[in-house]
């Protein structure tokens, strides 16, 4: 039985052609992970506290002596990591020097919509935005990334990619690991096709736009770390333009999911694999002995955007490590996302041609008008292939997928998730505070070449009572 399974293994993977193309087993892990920094506020006399972004060209050695001609925020390559608690007043100075258009989008913030970073929040070369608003929501590992309609493939691919985490004043579990850098580590996935002289290469291929076969980790290609602590919170971020992670240790060791991407599980989930498709967080905690060296990668799966076996990063443990904490039993005290009976249904259906329900995205078109604090069950139907959905400014919970609860990992608050080929998912969907009748925000696939393409839709959040009044049609920008 043990060799048939793993001939079944290996026929599975044989199977994909070209996509089973994969680097497990063959990287040196020569390259040490960088961490991106904390960004520094300044602190204004009323307590904001105001974080400043340049995105800028540059050129980033990925590979050695072949530099890689990217784009970056403050820097050559991605963004260093903004932090903020809730409560904080944060105020944003998004200076734009690519000398194109762009936005910055917090992506699982929760907002007003015209501090979103949408397709609207246009930022034009040589300008400065300066969006800010009151941080209120539970601690959770964000993103931010550029989301103007059409770039945001390439914008992103080149390297416009951050991580906004926010903390808790009075954590329910204050013992979780935390020390960035340390025993916090966030690990950024991205995958990229670099040719021989180290460009990008950004030929969209059919169906999935950009899938790459090296996989970078916070910009760094081959990368170890070193573990210097008996447990180690890990905050992984699929920052990839389309490609899926099944991501696992190779000793399969177990490991303990403690949060989504909207916040932490009520308790740890204990698993030995993970998916996250593009956009998704999770937060797990590792447990590390002293001189373990162990591998973490992607195995090859089914989803058509997750084909080959990818070596990640290597962790390699001191000889004598500081005792961690212990995985905690609670995690957070927040009441789940429940849906009231007779909660408002709204159903999407993904096609294989780009399109929500049978139309492009419409910059000027609402197409949803949801009453402030509501929540509503949206069930999203995908009719062809692998697509995954996000919706901003809120938090939701998966139901089900197909009828069947998702695992317990994926139980926690969440704002993307992932729909198999042919597969139905229905979500509680908890919606915000902030109202604004003529400022949407969006929901989409997160495979950034569908979103670009027009798999993406607009709501708005509006005074309850007030919905029918909302004009569906918004004017043209002009700039
Ligand atoms: Cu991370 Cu609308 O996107
Ligand atoms: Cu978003
Ligand atoms: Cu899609």
């Amino acid at each position: 039985l043990l060799v048939f399974a793993g001939l079944a293994a290996l026929a599975g993977c044989g199977s994909q052609g070209a996509g089973s193309k994969g680097n497990s087993g063959e990287l040196t892990f020569t390259n040490r992970l960088r961490v991106p920094p904390v960004l520094d506020p300044a602190v204004a006399a009323d307590g904001t506290k105001q974080f400043s972004l340049t995105m800028r060209a540059g050129r980033t050695e990925v590979l050695r002596g072949r530099p890689t001609p990217t784009w970056g925020f403050n820097g050559a390559f991605l963004g260093p990591t903004i932090r903020a608690t809730r409560g904080d007043r944060v105020a944003m100075r998004v200076h734009n020097q690519l000398g194109e258009p762009s936005t910055v989008h917090w992506h699982g913030m929760r907002l007003p919509a015209v501090m979103d970073g949408g397709p609207h929040q246009t930022v034009q070369p040589g300008t400065t935005w300066l969006p800010h608003w009151t941080v209120d929501q539970p601690a959770a590992t964000s993103w931010y990334h550029p989301h103007l309609h059409g770039s945001t493939a390439k914008h992103v691919y080149r390297g416009l990619a951050g991580l906004f985490l926010v903390d808790d004043p009075a954590p329910a579990a204050p013992d979780l690991p935390s020390t960035y850098g340390v025993d916090d580590i966030p690990l950024i996935l991205q995958d990229k096709i670099l040719d021989a002289n180290g460009a990008l290469q950004e030929d969209p291929k059919p169906t999935w736009g950009l899938i790459g076969d090296q996989i970078l980790v916070n910009g760094v290609y081959d990368p170890f770390f070193e573990v210097t602590t008996t447990l180690v919170r890990l905050r992984i971020l699929n920052g990839s333009n389309a490609r899926m992670y099944n991501v696992e240790f190779v000793d399969r060791r177990r490991f303990h999911v403690i949060g989504t991407d909207a916040g932490l599980l009520a308790v740890p989930a204990t698993v030995d694999r993970v998916q996250l498709s593009p956009g998704e967080r999770l937060e797990v905690l590792v447990e590390f002995a002293p001189r373990d060296q162990v591998v973490l990668r992607s195995v090859a799966g089914d989803n058509g955007i997750d084909g080959g076996d990818y070596d990640l990063v290597k962790f390699v443990a001191a000889d004598q490590l500081r005792p961690g904490p212990s995985v905690p039993r609670r995690l957070s005290a927040s009441p789940r996302v429940e849906a009231p009976a007779g909660a408002r249904e709204r159903r999407f259906r993904l096609s294989g041609s780009d399109e929500i329900n049978g139309r492009e995205m419409e910059m000027t078109r609402i197409d949803e008008v949801v009453p402030a604090g509501a929540t509503e069950i949206w069930q999203v139907q995908n009719t062809v292939y692998a697509h995954n959905f996000h919706i901003h400014e809120v938090a939701f919970r998966i139901l089900d997928v197909d009828g069947r609860p998702p695992p317990a990992y994926l139980q926690g608050p969440k704002d993307t998730v992932f729909i198999p080929a042919k597969s139905t998912v229905r979500l509680a969907v908890q919606f915000g505070h902030h109202t604004d009748p003529r400022t949407p925000y969006m929901y989409h696939c997160h495979i950034l070449r569908h979103e670009d393409e027009g798999m993406m839709g607009q709501f708005v959040i509006v005074e309850p009572g007030t919905e029918a009044s909302v004009r569906r049609i918004l004017p043209r920008h002009h700039h």
